[in-house]
């Protein structure tokens, strides 16, 4: 199936959309499709750098610039919306021209469904399918599409929405709660569904059976098809050989923390990590640090380089034994780790399907955008964690997360027992969504033999 397929991938440049659209590259490479990834100007020495030292440039997949018109080394996380909108010109041309230069065109472009207007250029050349990836879940996604049909209001704290349980304001999509934080970025989200009528294929990094409802709501509105989770195939179905690694990091992992989680008890250790983005306060940063130390569990924290200084002075050296900080870990590894007990995460949604993959019980912490959505999913619906109790300005207390510690990692503690059974059983089906015959592996295999015609 699929022998001349010939597709282009375009991720936004930053971690937690290049996984996933990697990982998606490896499964239709798998499928006889010939990919190449898009990179921009600015990142694409990075990227490539990246992806020798994680092995991505092994792939029989290669990796072609379009030039963005910013300096190199400008950062991927401007949010202003004059990157945006010179982001937008730049690339749109460069991918036009890159593909007029093709013989044979591509069959599809598969892009961050922050990029809406790569459909335009789509439209520009005839036969060249659009397949819009949308790197968050469905339930999201329909948060998203409610508000812009005016369901409900902005600040709105009691909203009640087809397919779903009743949600606080504190559960949306930060941005629809406090659309003040960002405006751009709170645009550039909502831009996702500007031309949705539009697009060959709706692709949604998320599995059926996660979100039964939902899915089939946003089923009436479009064709949407769930193709994930979107993680390397050894923590899935092993189908893809070698496939370990997303393979290609912006951060560099330190792997040492591997050989100190082999000295750790069976199930002892906390998993803390915020993901590539996530800033904390100060004072949050204090407090999760007072948390952990006091739950008496060990711990593996990791602190990006650029929140380190943010840590009480002294407080790696007073852990000794009990606990580990790194600047950025292997967090696949890490998941599947014997000795790890729970993660305590932000809640993206790259470390939730890891986590739900994984069969590791949750503690959420959000910070942004769709974050307090999956951690209300994961202690609500799906029941596989408990979620941190903020006070009115957001901020958690260290009694609170050792509360939240305690219900997950207490043998004895009845929610954690349930906890725990229900994220083996989710577990499950994620391995089956992608195995052979599986659901996302059926949408895979039509998505392929669509564009082929
Ligand atoms: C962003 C958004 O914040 C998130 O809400 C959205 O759903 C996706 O894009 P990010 O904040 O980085 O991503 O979080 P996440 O989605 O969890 O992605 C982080 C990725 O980095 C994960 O794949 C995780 O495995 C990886 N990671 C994180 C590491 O490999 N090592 C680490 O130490 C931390």
């Amino acid at each position: 199936m699929g022998d001349e397929a010939k597709v282009l991938v375009f991720s936004f440049p930053i971690q937690g959309h290049i996984n996933p659209l990697l990982q998606f590259s490896k499964r239709l490479i798998s499928k006889n499709v010939t990919v190449t990834f898009l990179t921009t100007s600015s990142t694409h020495n990075n990227i490539i750098r990246r992806a020798i030292a994680g092995g991505a440039t092994a792939l029989p997949l290669s990796f072609v610039p379009l030039d963005d018109g910013f300096e190199e080394g400008h950062p991927s996380t401007d949010s202003s919306p004059e990157y945006f909108e010179k982001f937008q010109e730049n690339v749109s041309r460069s991918l036009s021209q890159l593909i007029s230069s093709m013989e044979p065109k591509p069959n599809a472009v598969v892009y961050d469904s922050c990029t809406p207007w790569v459909l335009n250029v789509c439209r520009e050349h005839p036969g060249v399918a659009a397949a819009s990836f949308f790197t968050q879940c469905s339930t999201v996604n329909a948060i998203y599409v409610h508000s812009l049909r005016g369901a409900f209001k902005e600040f709105q704290d009691d909203v009640v929405l087809p397919a779903m349980p009743p949600l606080k304001g504190s559960d949306l999509p930060v941005f629809l709660y406090d659309n003040n934080l960002c405006r751009p970025l709170f645009e550039l989200l909502c831009s996702q569904f500007e031309n949705v009528d539009h697009i060959d294929f709706f692709l949604v990094n998320s599995f059926d059976e996660l979100e039964v409802e939902v899915l089939e709501w946003m089923k009436k509105q479009w064709p949407v098809k769930n193709i994930g989770p979107m993680i390397p195939s050894m923590y899935l179905d092993k189908r893809l050989a070698g496939d370990k690694d997303y393979g290609l990091s912006l951060f560099s992992a330190q792997n040492e923390c591997l050989d100190w989680l082999d000295s750790k008890p069976h199930g002892s250790v906390i998993y803390v990590s915020f993901g590539s983005i996530a800033v904390l306060k100060v004072a949050q940063m204090i407090e999760v640090a007072a948390g952990l130390k006091q739950t008496g569990h060990n711990f593996l924290w990791v602190v990006r380089e650029t929140e380190t200084k943010k840590l009480p002075s002294n407080y790696i050296e007073e852990l000794g034994e009990k606990g580990l900080i790194v600047k950025w870990s292997p967090q696949l590894q890490v998941l599947a780790h014997k000795s790890i007990g729970c993660f305590m995460t932000h809640c993206g949604w790259n470390s939730t399907l890891e986590a739900l993959s994984l069969g590791v019980a949750l503690i959420g912490m959000p910070a942004y955008s769709d974050q307090p959505t999956n951690a209300k999913f994961i202690e609500d619906v799906w029941k596989v964690g408990v979620r941190v109790k903020a006070d009115k300005d957001g901020f958690v207390t260290k009694e609170e997360i050792v509360r939240c510690v305690g219900e997950v990692m207490e043998e004895m503690s009845e929610k954690g027992k349930e906890i725990r059974k229900n994220a083996l059983r989710l577990m499950e089906y994620a391995k089956e969504a992608l195995s052979e015959g599986g659901n996302s592996d059926k949408n895979i295999d039509e998505f392929v033999a669509k564009i082929a015609k």
